[in-house]
């Protein structure tokens, strides 16, 4: 049997609070899974420790069969607030990770060239930080994510602080990204209604401590109309499982 790409099955304690409860579940190559879950239910801690960035108290994540490591596996993690660094200009600060692997310079200004193409920043290489509105930010944060060509893909609320107009232009743009790069994604949210519109599977969590009260396969073709029945169907039937008390 081929071996799953991401095999995660964490608990994890800060001193005396139980914050993950037996989170278990696997990602195939290629998936966008969404997690989805409360405010303050541990969902950025569970990114942190998808990504190897912090360890559980028990149990483990698997990449390809072994332990994740970010100094091993190539995984690219958008975090929840939007940083960029402000004496970077953009081509700058979306190369880094190729710098830091000390890729041909040529390869890296080419590959820094195409992820702002892909996100739509054509023409704005050489801005900086303090001349780019929150929007493009993010957007910048997705193509250095993008720029080291990641087998795995892990976004922390990423669209939390924009408003709703932009959050669904970069909805729109995250799955025309996604289809035309196909990697596989782990995006963390606390909208259904983003959540019903990207994923290909979603996993809802409860409320602190997180355990996972439920999985859904959403088959809704792309791209996906917000106002359609189906989709309204589906995204009532999450929000009624997510408000759930057990
Ligand atoms: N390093 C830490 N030490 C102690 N407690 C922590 C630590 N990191 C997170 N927590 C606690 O774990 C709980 C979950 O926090 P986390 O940031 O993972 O939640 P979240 O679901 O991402 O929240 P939000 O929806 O606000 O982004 C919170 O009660 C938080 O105080
Ligand atoms: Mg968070």
């Amino acid at each position: 049997m081929a071996e799953k790409l991401v095999r995660a099955d964490i608990s994890k304690r800060f001193s005396e609070m139980d914050v993950l409860r037996d989170i278990r579940f696997e990602v195939e190559e290629n998936e966008f899974l969404v997690v989805v879950g409360p405010t303050g239910c541990g969902k950025t801690t569970l990114g942190n420790i998808l990504s190897g960035l912090e360890k559980p108290t028990e149990g483990s994540v698997k990449i390809r069969g072994e332990v994740v490591d970010p100094h091993v596996h190539n995984i690219s993690y958008v975090f929840q607030e939007p940083s960029c660094i402000p004496w970077y200009t953009m081509i700058q600060d979306v190369t880094m990770g190729l710098v830091i692997k000390k890729v041909d310079p040529v390869r890296t200004k080419q590959r820094g060239l195409d992820v702002i193409k892909l996100v739509g920043l054509e023409g704005f290489e050489d801005y900086y930080p303090w001349q780019i509105s929150g929007g493009m930010k993010q957007r910048v944060a997705i193509a250095r994510a993008y720029a080291t060509d990641p087998d795995l893909l892990i976004m922390d609320e990423p669209f939390g602080h924009l408003d709703a107009q932009t959050r669904y232009l970069m909805q729109i743009e995250i799955m025309r990204i996604w289809e035309q790069e196909k990697k596989t994604v782990i995006f963390i949210t606390n909208n259904i209604e983003e959540a019903v519109y990207l994923a290909g599977r979603i996993i809802i969590l409860s409320k602190l401590p997180a355990r996972i009260k439920g999985e859904y396969k959403i088959d809704l073709e792309r791209p996906r109309d917000l106002t359609s029945p189906e989709f309204l169907k589906l995204r009532a039937e999450i929000t009624q499982q997510c408000e759930v008390v057990e």
